[in-house]
């Protein structure tokens, strides 16, 4: 069959799954269906007795409390930050100021959303990447080749008054509990902004941290239903964020990993407290100080999990390049200037597979 044959043909195979996971599970599951079963390199390792077989103990990431960077320790914490997005690409935060009922609320808002019934989950459904308010599943479900184990909401989140009227109207208290939550989540992004900036050692008032404000927030809601056999598919494929930071938080259940030292390593969830990882455009930003690392989800058997991702970056106008402060006679440019829209486009056209996009841009000398 010639290449240009093989994309319909999937694309046809693809809508049998387009109900998404909790569709699929709600039905009754007791074997994965193929569509959902990765080539074995990039299975989780587990043993017989369907027990993950883990590296070392769960990682325990850098942890930063903010309250201590509001005070009289702050060089020392942002010193932290510093190390800890050139080697992990990762934080936690805790002591982040967002009231636990808020965090609270909205996970179980979130639940609310994918326990109704599919037809009205479904009046959400959309393959225009761009649109408002998109509900689906896998990560790109035209052009995945293999699916993974996870339904998805994506809400456009900034600026809140333009997008909150598409925002689902179901359950009732969706709008308010999501709306608070993402503009509690933003006010914490641009305090972490200002933290990396000055981590940078890129001085106050720069131009950045005003664009950022007005930037892209994408609040994406992840549900991952308990899978019957989870050593055979992933909840999400590594993949790397493409916005400047992420903020992610989980329920209390673990199946976030990242890749560290060439290990697929998982995250330790500590209730209340905040993942933050650096993104594509905060790598390209730092001419590579900071490192937007791969990561992957993991699924299980018994236990449903729940996520919330808030991913914050440059407005969808703007060109992201080093920022020139970083950048000198002894430190060229390592990427080359790249627009936010020719990224999205990217990111949607094609089946996600680690780093590329980000790994076309760098500049090889
Ligand atoms: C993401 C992501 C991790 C998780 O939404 O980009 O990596 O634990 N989520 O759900
Ligand atoms: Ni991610």
């Amino acid at each position: 069959m010639s290449p240009s044959m093989v994309a319909p043909v999937m694309e046809e195979e693809n809508k049998k799954y387009q109900k998404g996971v909790k569709h699929l599970c709600d039905n009754g599951l007791t074997k994965v269906p193929t569509k959902y079963i990765w080539p074995e390199p990039d299975r989780p390792i587990f043993t017989k007795s369907d027990k993950l077989i883990k590296p070392k103990q769960n990682l325990k990431l850098p942890l930063i409390d903010f309250a201590e960077l509001l005070g009289p320790n702050r060089p020392h914490v942002l010193r932290t930050i510093a190390e800890a997005c050139k080697t992990y690409g990762f934080f936690q935060v805790v002591n982040h100021g967002m009231e636990g009922d808020v965090s609270k609320n909205m996970i179980e808002v979130c639940k609310r959303f994918f326990e109704l019934p599919y037809e009205e989950r479904s009046k959400y459904m959309s393959s225009d990447m761009s649109a408002p308010v998109r509900y689906g599943t896998s990560f790109n479900q035209i052009k995945d080749n293999v699916f993974c184990w996870r339904d998805f909401l994506k809400l456009y989140a900034h600026p809140l008054p333009e997008y909150l009227p598409y925002w689902p109207s179901s359950p009732s208290d969706f709008r308010s509990l999501a709306a608070t939550y993402a503009k509690e989540t933003k006010e914490m992004f641009e305090m972490m902004v200002k933290a990396i900036l000055e981590s940078l050692e890129i001085d106050g008032g720069d131009e950045a941290a005003e664009e950022l404000e007005e930037g892209s927030q994408v609040v994406v809601v992840n549900c991952y239903p308990p899978c019957p056999e989870p050593e055979l598919t992933l909840g999400m494929p590594p993949h790397s964020d493409y916005g400047f930071l992420t903020l992610l938080l989980q329920d209390d259940v673990e199946g976030l990993q990242i890749l560290y030292r060439d290990e697929w390593v998982t995250v330790d969830p500590i209730p209340g407290s905040f993942v933050v990882n650096v993104g594509d455009h905060l790598e390209i930003f730092s001419n590579g100080r900071y490192k937007s690392v791969l990561h992957r989800v993991l699924v299980n058997s018994t236990k449903p999990r729940i996520s919330v991702a808030s991913l914050h970056s440059f407005p969808l106008t703007s060109v992201v390049k080093p920022s020139p402060k970083l950048v000198d006679e002894h430190n060229p440019p390592q990427y080359m200037d790249t627009d936010f829209t020719t990224f999205l486009r990217y990111v949607s056209s094609r089946e996600p597979k680690w780093k590329n996009f980000l790994e076309s841009r760098k500049i090889t000398i």
